[in-house]
C-alpha cells in the first residue's frame, strides 16, 4: 500500500468509494477540499488503485476538521483506514493545528477512539422522502435571488460563533452552487436564525442550520422543503438541541444513522451547539 496526497485525477475514484458507501458528496465537494489545501489530502494506492481517501481542512488554525474517510470494502480490515488517518495527524501535527475535529460514522469511530479521539456530542441524520405529488411546484419557487452581500456578512459573522471558527470560504462557495438555499430570519433588527443547503448526488441536504427557537427553525425547514424539487431531503441534526426532534418528525422525517462528534487535542472553540439544528455535513462539520 502507498499514500499519496490527492489530486483532481483523484475524484473519480473518491466519488467511486463514496458511492459504494452511500454517501451524497458531488465532485465539488472533493474540490473544496483540494482548493482548501491539497498537502492535507491523501489517498491510499493497492497495485496502482485509489483503494481508500482522507481529506482534512483547516478552519483559521483554530481547528481542522478531517472528512471523507472511505476505503473499498473488498480492502478495508487490513489497516488502510488507520494509516490514512496517521498520514492526516501527522500532517496537521507538522503545521501545529491545536485539535483535529470530525463526525465519525459508527464504522469509522473505533479507529478514532484508538488514534486518542474523544468524544464531544451526539449527531443524528434523519431523511425525508416524499412522493413526486408531495413536491413544491417548481412554478411556486421563488428565483434564485442571492442573499445581499450585506446580510451574507451577517450570517458569516454569526455562524463564526455558532460553528467555533471562520468557514466562510466553504460557506459562500455552498451559497454560490445553490443561492435559493440559503436563508436568513429576522426579528426587530435581529438574527434569529439560518441555514444554508447543497444539492447533492441523491439528495438535497440542509445544513447549517441555526435557529435561536423552535418557530425559527420550522420557518427554515419549511422555507427549504418548499425551495427543494428533490424527492430526498437529508440534514445531520445535533442531539443537543431540545426542539430539533420534534420538528423534523412532525415534517414527516425518518431517523437513518447516528453520528459522534468527536476531536483531538485542545477543543477549545466548540461553538455553540445549543443554536445548531444541524450542522453543515459530517465530511465539513
Ligand atoms: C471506517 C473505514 C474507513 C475503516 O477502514 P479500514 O481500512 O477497514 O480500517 P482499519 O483496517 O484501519 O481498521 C478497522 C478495524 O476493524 C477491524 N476489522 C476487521 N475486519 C474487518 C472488516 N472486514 N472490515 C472492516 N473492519 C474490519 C480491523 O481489524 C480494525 O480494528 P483493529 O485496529 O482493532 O485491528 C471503512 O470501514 C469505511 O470505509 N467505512 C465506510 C465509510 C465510513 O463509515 N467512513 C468513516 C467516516 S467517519
Amino acid at each position: 500500500m502507498q499514500i499519496r496526497t490527492m489530486t483532481e485525477t483523484d475524484i473519480p475514484a473518491g466519488m467511486r468509494l463514496k458511492d459504494i458507501a452511500g454517501w451524497n458528496q458531488t465532485e465539488a465537494e472533493w474540490r473544496i477540499f483540494l482548493n482548501a489545501g491539497r498537502n492535507g489530502c491523501f489517498v491510499a494506492e493497492v497495485d496502482g488503485i485509489v483503494r481508500g481517501t482522507a481529506a482534512t481542512i483547516v478552519y483559521g488554525g483554530r481547528f481542522a476538521w478531517v472528512g471523507m474517510v472511505l476505503v473499498d470494502p473488498e480492502y478495508r480490515g487490513h489497516g488502510i483506514g488507520t494509516t490514512l488517518l496517521n498520514r492526516c495527524i501527522e500532517y496537521l501535527d507538522s503545521i501545529r493545528v491545536p485539535c483535529i475535529k470530525l463526525d465519525a460514522t459508527p464504522l469509522g469511530k473505533p479507529i478514532y477512539e484508538k488514534l486518542g479521539f474523544t468524544s464531544e456530542y451526539e449527531l443524528e441524520r434523519w431523511t425525508l422522502k416524499r412522493r413526486k405529488d408531495d413536491l413544491p411546484d417548481r412554478r411556486q419557487m421563488g428565483p434564485d435571488e442571492s442573499m445581499p452581500a450585506p446580510l451574507l456578512e451577517h450570517v458569516l459573522q454569526a455562524d463564526r460563533e455558532a460553528f467555533g471558527a471562520d468557514r466562510s470560504a466553504i460557506l459562500r462557495a455552498v451559497d454560490r452552487a445553490r443561492p435559493h438555499f440559503t436563508n436568513s430570519v429576522w426579528n426587530m433588527g435581529r438574527m434569529e436564525g439560518y441555514a444554508f443547503g447543497r444539492r447533492g448526488s441523491f439528495a438535497d441536504h440542509l445544513g447549517p442550520w441555526i435557529a435561536k427557537d423552535e418557530g425559527t427553525g420550522q420557518r427554515i425547514l419549511d422555507r427549504f422543503l418548499s425551495q427543494s424539487s428533490r424527492g430526498v431531503v437529508l440534514t445531520d441534526c445535533s442531539k443537543a438541541n431540545p426542539f430539533i426532534r420534534r420538528i423534523v418528525q412532525a415534517r414527516g422525517f425518518e431517523y437513518s444513522r447516528p453520528l459522534a462528534r468527536m476531536f483531538r487535542g485542545r477543543n477549545e472553540y466548540p461553538g455553540r451547539p445549543e443554536l445548531v439544528c444541524a450542522i453543515l455535513g459530517p465530511e465539513f462539520g
